[in-house]
């Protein structure tokens, strides 16, 4: 959480920052600030807000300094407000410092730092941390590199964090330890940010900062050290990212635009790993633990939020095609529920981010038991695609709006094509299963294509349930979890409380809460538990609920018994979840959207999670 961008060249930093921060707004909104060395001063400006506000008022001015950090913050200690905006001053104001994570041992610091005399303006943890910085400074008499390793070797906790001194104008530090950083390697200048969409316009080359690590930079140096002053050799990465891929492109939200690249970015996820006249799956991340997972007596898969719905559907698809056992597990409960976990078993982390506080702690437990931990993340160069053991890349290209969508679609796609390699080596299906598949997922980008054209239909649909106050989601097998998915969208951004269920159990409960004002999705695709399903519809009928069913093209039967019907094309039952999930992608941001939501920036919510 929260958006970290410096900038050390010869450029004005200021519009530098202040781009590079809307670049990263997705990952924290509450409040904005930079700070700068203007005359020799240095200057914090910061305000609640959007970026845009301080810009606004920024407006006015005009900054010399081609030095600068600029943060915008996703509160954890502190309301957002003016003055728990980062950056923090030190007490004497010759520091400032940019963080994202949680210093856990802030109160034992501030209460040592009060005894010295210091006070606090602002409610931060981070604030402790920039004049306990200057306090370890002054009184062992360091540099400022020394000092930043010795105070970090006290901290406890995760962080990114910059630091920018008045006494030493020419230099940035950043360090990190559980929260990502990204440092952007310009001719004569340097970029430091939370990941790299706001480097990829002044560079390609970048260099992944690891836990404990610290970067001194300066206009003519680069050097990186460990918190024992021990120098490294950073290791330089070229990175593919267009500056399309991080734009809106005419579209009115990066959700909506995510939405309708999914043909694309299923097609990209795809492409050189399943060759359709060779008829072949290839995924060469996994290859080397290809035999592991066949021999695999049970798989875990450990996610959370929307990447846990994938692993839940990734459930049902290696259990009937490989016959293995699966469990899915939220990272969150995992790492603290003792995991029983036999040396060389299977657990696959699936995060988007690749930067997901609790899913990289269930890796690090899981690996400290053990286990091979193979990772399916979309973001290149991300914690936990360097921290697994081997992994497929999704190829979704960056994910900008809170509300994960395409990327829901290439983990499902990804995963698909694990499990489909994996049953044909071990003999569980059939060669003729096995080019079956292989046509529908070849198909699948054509299908989401045609599911998208249902936009105006789904329109039409939300306009009529924006005033909703409830959605229940329900499905069976395969369409489970999508149920979940619909509903996790929908309160994510519209803020409508929504439930997802299996659809059988929601005679076990849920039903009481029908009445002709409860909006029910059903996810009615035509599979093998079709007609369960169908009786599933006229409990809620009977009881007057009003019922949205996303079913199969060319169905005769639901159509007669729902409010609403949306058709989507028909595939194997496996695949279905590609498809379904789009028209309820759909009908949850047309309904934030016309209830006046930021869809992008939902309230609470950040795109990456990287505290606990
Ligand atoms: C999805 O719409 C959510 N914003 C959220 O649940 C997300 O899927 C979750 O935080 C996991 O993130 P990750 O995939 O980056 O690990
Ligand atoms: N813990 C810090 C704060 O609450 C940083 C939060 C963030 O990552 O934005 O200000």
């Amino acid at each position: 959480m929260c958006g970290i961008v410096a900038y050390l060249g010869k450029q004005k930093a200021e519009p530098i920052l202040i781009k590079g921060l809307k670049r990263l707004e997705y990952r924290g909104y509450d409040s904005t600030g930079i700070a700068l060395i203007e005359n020799d001063e240095l200057q914090v400006h910061k305000k609640k807000g959007k970026v845009a506000e301080l810009e606004t008022e920024l407006s006015a001015q005009s900054f010399k300094s081609s030095i600068g950090i600029g943060h915008t913050r996703w509160a954890t200690h502190g309301e957002p407000n003016d003055v728990n905006a980062h950056p923090h001053y030190s007490a004497d104001q010759s520091l400032a410092v940019i963080h994202n994570g949680i210093i856990e041992n802030y109160r034992s610091l501030k209460t040592e730092l009060q005894k010295k005399g210091y006070s606090f303006k602002s409610d931060t943890d981070t604030e402790v941390f920039a004049t306990f910085l200057q306090d370890v400074k002054t009184s062992n008499d360091l540099n400022l590199e020394d000092a930043v390793r010795l105070a970090l070797s006290r901290v406890v906790g995760a962080y990114a964090i910059v630091i920018l001194s008045k006494e030493e104008p020419d230099t940035l530090i950043a360090a990190r330890k559980g929260s990502p950083m990204v440092i952007g390697v310009g001719k004569g200048e340097y970029f430091v940010a939370s990941d790299a969409t706001p480097i990829v316009e002044y560079t390609n080359n970048v260099i992944y900062l690891n836990d404990e690590e610290v970067a001194i930079i300066k206009s003519d140096s680069l050097e990186i050290t460990d918190l024992k002053d021990i120098p490294l050799t950073p290791k330089i990465h070229e990175i593919d990212i267009a500056l399309d891929e991080i734009e809106k492109g005419g579209y009115e939200h990066f959700m909506l635009k995510e939405i309708f690249e999914q043909p694309k970015s299923i097609a990209d996820c795809m492409r050189g790993r399943l060759k359709m006249p060779e008829q072949t799956l290839i995924l060469g991340g996994i290859q080397k633990y290809t035999d592991a997972l066949i021999q695999a007596e049970k798989i875990t898969f450990i996610a959370c939020g929307t990447s846990w719905h994938a692993g839940l559907v990734a459930e049902y698809i290696f259990e009937e095609f490989c016959r293995i056992p699966v469990e899915v597990q939220y990272a969150s409960e995992y790492r603290y529920r003792n995991p029983i976990v036999k040396p060389g078993e299977i657990v696959i982390a699936i995060s988007q981010s690749g930067e997901t506080a609790d899913t990289l702690a269930a890796i690090e437990i899981a690996q400290r038991r053990g286990a091979i931990v193979l990772g399916i993340v979309n973001a290149v160069g991300s914690s936990i695609s360097r921290v697994t053991d081997e992994g497929a890349y999704l190829h979704a290209g960056p994910e900008i709006g809170v509300a994960s969508t395409k990327a829901f679609t290439a983990q499902l796609t990804v995963l698909s094509m694990m499990a489909i390699k994996a049953a044909l080596l071990k003999g569980t299906i059939t060669d003729s299963t096995f080019r079956e598949l292989l046509n529908e997922l070849n198909d699948i980008p054509a299908k989401v294509a045609k599911a998208l054209t249902l936009n105006d239909k789904i329109k039409e649909i939300s306009a009529t349930f924006k005033d909703a106050h409830n959605f229940l989601y329900l499905g069976r097998g395969y369409n489970f979890p999508v149920a979940l998915e619909g509903a996790l969208k929908l309160k994510e951004i519209s803020y409508i409380h929504a439930e997802g269920y299996p659809a059988a159990e929601m005679k076990h409960g849920p039903i009481a809460l029908i009445d002709e004002n409860m909006p029910v999705v059903f996810i009615a695709t035509r599979d093998s538990s079709y007609d369960k399903i169908i009786s599933n519809i006229q409990e809620v009928k009977s009881r007057k609920g009003k019922v949205i069913a996303v079913v199969t093209e060319g169905d005769v039967l639901i159509p007669g018994m729902a409010d609403y019907t949306i058709e989507v094309p028909a595939t194997h039952e496996a695949l279905m979840p590609l498809v379904s999930v789009v028209p309820l992608q759909l009908l949850s941001y047309h309904i934030a959207v016309m209830r006046g939501a930021n869809v992008d920036q939902p309230r609470n919510l950040a795109k990456s999670v990287t505290v606990e």
